[in-house]
C-alpha cells in the first residue's frame, strides 16, 4: 500500500495492525480516512487466520480527532450529507476483538475511535480528551455515552464540559485504559494481548465480547439474557469440549475454533 493511503494495513496472523497514517495532521479522522477504515476492518472481518485487530497511530498522535479543516463551514445538512455517522456504526459492527495502541494524542474522535475498540493500550506519552467543546460543538461519535460508562458520570462530564486533557497515567488511575507502557512498548504490548485472545478458543472469546458489548449497549436485563443465551451456545462446540475434558486430563487443549 502507498504512502499517501490514509491508512496502512499489515498482516501478521493471527492478527493485523492497521495504523492511521495522516501524520502530517496528527491523523484527523477525515471522511476519507474513516472509510478507509472500515473498508480494511470489513476485509479483515472475512479473513479466517485474523483473530484480532490492532489500531494504531504514530507515536505523535494516535488521532486528534474529526478533521477540523474538513467541517469548518459546515451547515446541519452537510453534517448530515457527510454521514461520518455511518462510517462509526460500521466500525460499531465489526465482531473481531480491536485493541487500541495509543501514543500521543487520542483527541476527540481518536479518543472515540479508541473507546470504540475493546481494549486499550497507552503509552506513557498518551493523551486523551473529548476537546470539542472549545470548538462550541460536543463530541459526536460516541463519547457522551462511552466516556461514561468507562469513567463514570463525573468524570466524564468534567472532561466534556471542559475539554482539558488527561495523561495516560490518570487515564490509567480512571479506569480508561488497559495498559500503561513506555513507548518503543505500546505496540508489542498490544501484538501480546491479541495473541493471548487469539489462543483462546474462537466461538467462546466472540460469544463473550458479544454478552459484554450489548450490557454496555443497552440494559442491565438484557445483557443478562445475552449472556444466558451464549453461555448456553458454547456448550454445543467443540472447544468447550475439549476445554473441559483437557482440564479434567490435566493436558493442554486443542481448541478448533469450532
Ligand atoms: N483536524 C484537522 N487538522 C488538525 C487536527 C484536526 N482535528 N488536529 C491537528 N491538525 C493539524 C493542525 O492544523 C496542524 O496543521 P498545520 O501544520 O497545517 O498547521 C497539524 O495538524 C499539527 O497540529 P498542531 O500544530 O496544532 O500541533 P500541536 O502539537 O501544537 O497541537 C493538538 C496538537 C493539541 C492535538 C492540536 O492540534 C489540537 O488541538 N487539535 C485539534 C483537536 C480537536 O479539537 N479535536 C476534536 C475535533 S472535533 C471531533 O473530533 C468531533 C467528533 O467527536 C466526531
Amino acid at each position: 500500500m502507498s504512502k499517501s493511503q490514509p491508512i496502512l494495513v499489515e498482516r501478521e496472523p493471527p492478527f493485523a495492525i492497521i495504523a492511521l497514517n495522516r501524520p502530517k495532521v496528527l491523523n484527523a479522522l477525515s471522511p476519507a480516512l474513516l472509510g478507509a477504515l472500515c473498508e480494511a476492518l470489513e476485509a479483515l472481518e472475512t479473513e479466517a487466520e485474523i483473530r484480532v485487530i490492532i489500531i494504531t497511530g504514530n507515536e505523535r498522535s494516535f488521532a486528534a480527532g474529526a478533521d477540523v479543516r474538513a467541517m469548518a463551514d459546515y451547515s446541519p445538512a452537510d453534517v448530515l450529507r457527510a454521514d461520518t455517522l455511518s462510517y462509526w456504526q460500521r466500525l460499531r459492527r465489526i465482531s473481531k476483538p480491536m485493541i487500541a495502541a495509543v501514543s500521543g494524542y487520542a483527541f476527540g474522535g481518536g479518543c472515540e475511535l479508541a473507546m470504540t475498540c475493546d481494549l486499550i493500550v497507552a503509552s506513557e506519552t498518551a493523551q486523551f480528551a473529548q476537546p470539542e467543546i472549545k470548538l462550541g460543538i460536543m463530541p459526536g461519535a460516541g463519547g457522551t455515552q462511552r466516556l461514561v460508562k468507562a469513567i463514570g458520570p463525573y468524570r466524564a462530564m468534567e472532561l466534556i464540559l471542559t475539554g482539558e486533557q488527561i495523561s495516560a497515567k490518570v487515564a490509567y488511575d480512571f479506569g480508561l485504559i488497559n495498559r500503561l507502557v513506555p513507548v518503543e512498548r505500546c505496540l508489542d504490548e498490544a501484538r501480546e494481548l491479541a495473541r493471548m485472545i487469539a489462543s483462546r478458543p474462537l466461538v467462546a472469546v466472540r460469544l463473550a465480547r458479544e454478552a459484554v458489548r450489548h450490557g454496555i449497549e443497552n440494559t442491565l436485563r438484557e445483557g443478562l439474557e445475552v449472556e444466558r443465551r451464549n453461555y448456553t451456545l458454547l456448550f454445543d462446540t467443540h472447544d468447550q469440549a475439549e476445554g473441559m475434558s483437557a482440564f479434567l486430563e490435566k493436558r493442554p487443549p486443542e481448541f478448533k475454533g469450532e
